[in-house]
């Protein structure tokens, strides 16, 4: 067993993992080499090389003084946050080593763990939206995402206003001037600029790149609201929006990340700055994912970039097979966009066109539903990102609390089905749509 690293001048106790390697004579390692095991040190955990599953609702103190300043960490008295493990509403080792993992991807500084991608953007909230405070947001968002900004959060005083996720680098100057003269006139601040891209179920892109050239020219730095984005279609692999300009990236982990659609959890990563208030409100109120939960993550973890690459593939040939087809309308597909500006902020922020996608049936609410009902391999189930496909109808389902006049707006139509393609052999999956349209 290794020393236990008691350090007596600050009280902590923590036994440090071994330094993980990260790079071989100046070669850098690629996150899906480092999701086998880094992070994690075995010798810590007698030799076993998975990470065990810690069962605890609490860790024992080495001493008093320790246990002090593991709370000043903990409730904010100390910046940093905590030195140790204390209670698994706060932290835990399973979900530890899932933050650094997680973190890998997107080179971010810090990540949290969460019991679904929703506490997450509940807690991102909670913790940066003060009463009379604006939310500057892309529309659509995930319809749960949508009622807690536009009918949750306003119980409590604070407002926002929303634009179009295509929307050009002016009509971003014009929304952000919008909210800054709402944040003066209510007394509040322009807490947050909010983004979905791709947009859930549209597929839209937000130009992010602009949206930080937008938000730099309209506020000092130092007043500056952060700008978070939910990057749930094509993360980790396809997309990484640190790198464009956003401070902020969210997850639905139930999704790609999770893979198997079997658990539910969600994910922030972003610079200590921004995630330390979240942090705090995470140890307050209790959003934590459960250490099993980080443990199913964690495996998933090794082989995310496998699946999403299959998946990827399999979702260009099922389109491609799609496209021409005479009972589609057409294809809400990242893969086959004409040139235009959508386009063009494809190929500047991702390198993957992901595999979910909407698909316009020839027709409405009946011929769509007719085709969802033939499917035979592809499950008829919300949700995406899982090894299997799945198909939806999102104003029936997902969508169906937006109001009509919204979802007609949005483009959240009746003959929008929303597919997310598995891994699956892709010529299987191209008969089973093939005979699921001859049913319509
Ligand atoms: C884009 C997006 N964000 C967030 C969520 C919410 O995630 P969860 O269901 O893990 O709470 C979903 C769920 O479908 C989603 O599609």
């Amino acid at each position: 067993m290794p020393a236990i690293d008691n350090n007596d001048l600050t009280g902590t106790t923590r036994r440090k993992p071994k330094a993980d390697v990260t790079e071989i004579g100046g070669h850098a390692l690629s996150p899906s080499t480092l999701m086998m095991g880094y992070g994690y040190d075995p010798m810590l955990s007698e030799g076993s090389l998975k990470p065990p599953i810690f069962l605890t609702s609490t860790f024992a103190f080495e001493s008093a003084a320790a246990g002090k300043r593991h709370f000043e960490g903990i409730t904010g008295k100390r910046p940093g946050g905590a030195e140790g493990l204390v209670y698994s509403r706060f932290n835990g080792p399973n979900q530890e080593i899932l933050e650094a993992r997680l973190g890998v991807w997107e080179r971010a500084e810090d990540a949290l763990v969460f019991s679904s991608g929703m506490s997450a953007i509940a807690t991102l909230l909670l913790a940066h939206v003060n009463m009379n405070d604006v939310i500057v947001h892309s529309g659509p968002l995930y319809a749960a995402t949508e009622t807690l900004i536009a009918r949750i959060l306003s119980r409590f005083g604070a407002t926002y206003v929303d634009f179009p996720a295509e929307a050009s680098r002016e009509e971003m100057n014009a929304i952000l001037a919008e909210a800054q003269a709402m944040a003066a006139k209510q007394g509040g601040k322009v807490a947050m600029v909010y983004l979905e891209s791709p947009a859930n179920p549209t597929n839209a892109l937000v130009d992010v790149e602009a949206m930080r050239a937008a938000v730099d020219a309209a506020f000092a730095e130092d007043a500056r609201p952060p700008i978070a984005i939910d990057n749930t279609f094509l993360g980790p692999l396809w997309s990484k929006p640190l790198a464009h300009g956003a401070d902020i990236v969210l997850y639905s982990l139930t999704k790609y990340a999770g893979g198997h659609s079997d658990l539910v959890a969600g994910g922030v990563l972003g610079a200590k700055q921004w995630l330390g208030p979240i942090r705090m409100m995470r140890n307050t109120i209790g959003t934590i994912c459960d250490p099993h939960t980080a443990w199913m993550l964690l495996r998933s973890l090794e082989t995310v970039e496998l699946r999403m690459t299959r998946a990827g593939e399999n979702a260009e040939k099922v389109c491609a097979f799609l496209k021409d087809h005479p009972k589609v309308e057409g294809l809400g597909y990242l893969g086959f966009l004409d040139a235009g500006s959508q386009k063009d902020i494809f190929d500047r922020h991702c390198t993957g066109a992901g595999s979910t996608f909407s698909l316009f049936i020839k027709g409405g609410e009946a011929e769509s539903f007719r085709f969802l009902d033939a499917l035979k391999i592809a499950k008829l189930a919300v949700s995406l990102g899982g090894t299997e496909t799945l198909a939806s109808h999102p104003a029936a389902m997902t969508h169906l609390s937006v109001p009509d006049e919204r979802k007609a707006a949005l483009g959240i139509t009746d003959n929008l089905v929303r597919v997310s393609i598995g891994i699956e052999n892709s010529d299987d999956l191209i008969a089973d749509f093939d005979q699921a349209l001859a049913a319509v």
